[in-house]
């Protein structure tokens, strides 16, 4: 795919504090949705949509991301003694070969705008991604590529957002907006996690962001926050005084993969369709519902 996005931000740096003791010493990145880790379901709706440059803001306690983009060539080696060659096939194939993996690190918990900051010097003067890969979306075309398709249409940057519970909006970055049109809206405001009294809608944003550059100088002139962070919502907010913003209402079904409950759904909804376990993990499900 000849994609004009060429380069796709992975903040990785958090603490997973909503996933402890599983995250106490493993990524939560590397949580597993039945046998891939969710940073490969993330970097694999990048690669699909034709990014080919993955700059991941990474933090101590992380390595393990690393090693898994990474070359196991004992792993290799006994794949192949073994004569397991599918199984070599799948592992070889997690990057294509024009993929490039870039590390920054994120010293200190500062926050998501923090985080889009570090990677400045490496994407430049282009459009970019930001991929949360806590935030599992299953969608057809992915929802990153249903991203870049508007922005080469309509030349701006592009957040996608879902409806939530109202009562939820404390957890997300919430927009108002005007009308949709197509599933596209401009956005007029957005406030980082407002209570259910201020929120301006019930349209929260996901963990996909089609940014310009401009974002950089927003981010580089915020000061922190209550909470001592720099959060991208607010950069979003000075930077729609200087360009258009749109709000995609994308097409899928998104999981909220960093909370417990939403991670259980994924789970059982990938090991639905994964074409070695669906039709035993049915039969189970069947079997699990009469005996309840
Ligand atoms: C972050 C953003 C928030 C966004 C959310 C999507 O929050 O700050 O604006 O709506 O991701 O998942 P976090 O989930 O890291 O608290």
């Amino acid at each position: 795919m000849n994609s004009t996005i060429k380069k796709a931000v992975f903040p990785v740096a958090g603490l997973g504090t909503r996933f402890l003791p599983v995250t106490k010493a493993n990524p939560k990145e590397m949580l597993p949705i039945v046998d891939k880790p969710l940073i490969q379901y993330a970097v694999e709706e990048a690669v699909a949509a034709g990014i080919q440059d993955l700059v991941f803001v990474t933090g101590r306690g992380k390595r393990a991301i690393e090693d898994h983009f990474d070359k196991t060539y004992e792993l290799e080696v006994t794949l192949e003694a073994r004569g397991r060659h599918r199984m070599l096939t799948s592992m070889r194939g997690i990057l294509p070969e024009e993929v490039s993996c870039i590390y920054i690190r994120q010293p200190e918990p500062l926050g998501l705008g923090d985080a889009v900051l570090r990677a400045r010097s490496i994407i430049g003067n282009e459009p970019f991604a930001v991929i949360l890969a806590d935030d599992l979306i299953d969608a057809a075309p992915g929802c990153i590529a249903q991203m870049i398709d508007v922005h080469e249409r309509h030349g701006a940057s592009v957040l996608a957002v879902e409806s939530i519970p109202p009562t939820d909006t404390d957890k997300y970055g919430v927009i108002e907006s005007g009308d949709f049109a197509n599933g596209i809206a401009r956005i007029d405001a957005i406030v980082e996690k407002p209570s259910p009294a201020s929120a301006p809608s019930n349209l929260g944003v996901v963990g996909r962001y089609i940014l310009t550059p401009g974002i950089f100088d927003q981010l580089a002139d915020l000061g922190r926050d209550d909470n001592g962070e720099i959060q991208l919502t607010d950069g979003i907010a000075r930077l729609l005084a200087h360009e258009r913003v749109l709000a995609l209402e994308f097409t899928g079904q998104r999981y909220d993969c960093g909370d417990k409950l939403g991670f259980l759904k994924a789970t059982v909804e990938y090991a639905i369709k994964h074409p070695e376990l669906k039709d035993e993990f049915l039969d189970y499900l069947a079997k699990w519902h009469t005996r309840r």
